[in-house]
């Protein structure tokens, strides 16, 4: 949960590193699941920066999160090998059945699903990683099945 005062802490004992931001932005996801909208005035005051400067840096970063993730986490593969296994209609039929758009996360907080720049399962395409678990040759049907499983 969000906590100003350890936020600060983590600002603070990072803020003298060259090139201090990502990092401190990297650590407070770590500690809060997420970079909160409260930190992004204490980073701008804290730096000497704009909020504007903040946010752009938070957005530019595809791997920092605006909201907590779900409880768990769907990668699918977005790179070459994956795309000519076909993992656009899998991501399109992800997208359908789970009723979330790429970095989002599902209304019930089950599910966030994220883009990946592969998983090291060339092929085996397409390739997905659910909760740390990689999966190779994911058709519709097998991706299914790996949601009922993981909420078994
Ligand atoms: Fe998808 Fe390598 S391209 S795992």
């Amino acid at each position: 949960e969000w906590n100003a005062q350890r936020a600060q802490a983590i600002i603070d004992g990072n803020r003298h590193l060259r090139g201090a931001l990502l990092p401190i932005l990297h650590a407070l996801q770590e500690e809060f699941g997420c970079i909160d909208e409260a930190a992004v005035p204490m980073l701008a005051r804290s730096m000497n920066l704009s909020r504007a400067d903040v946010h752009g840096v938070i957005s530019f970063y595809h791997d920092f999160r605006r909201e907590r993730p779900g409880r768990h986490t769907i990668k699918v593969c977005r790179a070459e090998a994956c795309q000519a296994s076909g993992c656009d209609s899998l991501i399109g039929h992800i997208e359908r059945s789970l009723g979330v758009e790429m970095h989002g996360t599902t209304d019930d907080g089950a599910f966030t699903l994220e883009p990946v720049f592969c998983l090291g399962n060339c092929a085996l395409g397409p390739a997905a990683m659910i909760d740390g678990d990689l999966h190779g040759r994911v058709t519709p049907a097998r991706f299914d099945a790996l949601v009922a499983e993981t909420l078994a």
